[in-house]
């Protein structure tokens, strides 16, 4: 289910509004132009299934995102604690990587087919962070300032939807205020404390 914190952007940021309410949530973004939607989440994939198996388990929904917003390219992200020896190695670089604040050309559309991931939108002095879970599909338009936090231990599948497969490029602002707002694990351990 999804979890939505609002920040204000200043110095100290304040916490604005926790919501897991669907309804408060969609209507949240929708005043960001973001837009979040939730698919029947398929229970009976094998946790190890590959990208042929998900995309095919979902081809009606992925169809229709294609259909209607003229996508080329999609593929399946995945990233999964496992026992090698340079796991917590990878992980703290896959989290690194976009943890700052950045921007991309094209749209950044998400459906979590496993696992959790927290996006924050940074736009009109908020920042929505919207810690997506199975079954959110979760649609940043081009251009929109972000960025993303899968916390210190990641754990997610996600299906990525594309205009182009010549690469996916962030372009950052330099600014440090991922820095100041609350990270994923803050954010998960806050969640839990109030929902028990
Ligand atoms: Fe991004």
């Amino acid at each position: 289910m999804t979890y939505l914190t609002v920040y204000s952007d200043n110095e100290q940021p304040e916490t604005l509004l926790e919501t897991e309410d669907s309804a408060e949530i969609e209507a949240a973004l929708k005043d960001i132009d973001v837009v979040l939607r939730h698919w029947q989440v398929i229970d009976d994939l094998p946790p190890d299934a590959g990208q042929e198996e998900i995309l095919a388990a979902y081809r009606a929904e992925v169809d229709r995102v294609i259909a209607e917003e003229g996508y080329t390219f999609v593929d399946v992200a995945r990233l999964h604690p496992d026992d090698s020896a340079d796991w917590p190695q990878r992980a703290a670089a896959a989290r690194q990587k976009f943890l700052a604040e950045h921007t991309h050309d094209d749209d950044e559309v998400r459906y979590f087919v496993s696992g959790s991931g927290i996006f924050y939108l940074h736009v009109g002095g908020k920042v929505h962070a919207v810690l997506c879970e199975a079954g959110d599909l979760l649609s940043v338009p081009k251009n929109t300032t972000h960025w993303f936090d899968m916390g210190t231990r990641p754990a997610f599948t996600a299906i990525r939807f594309f205009h182009d497969d010549d690469g996916w490029v962030g372009d950052f602002t330099g600014s440090p205020i991922a820095e100041r707002i609350p990270d994923f694990d803050t954010i998960a351990a806050t969640r839990a404390a109030r929902t028990g």
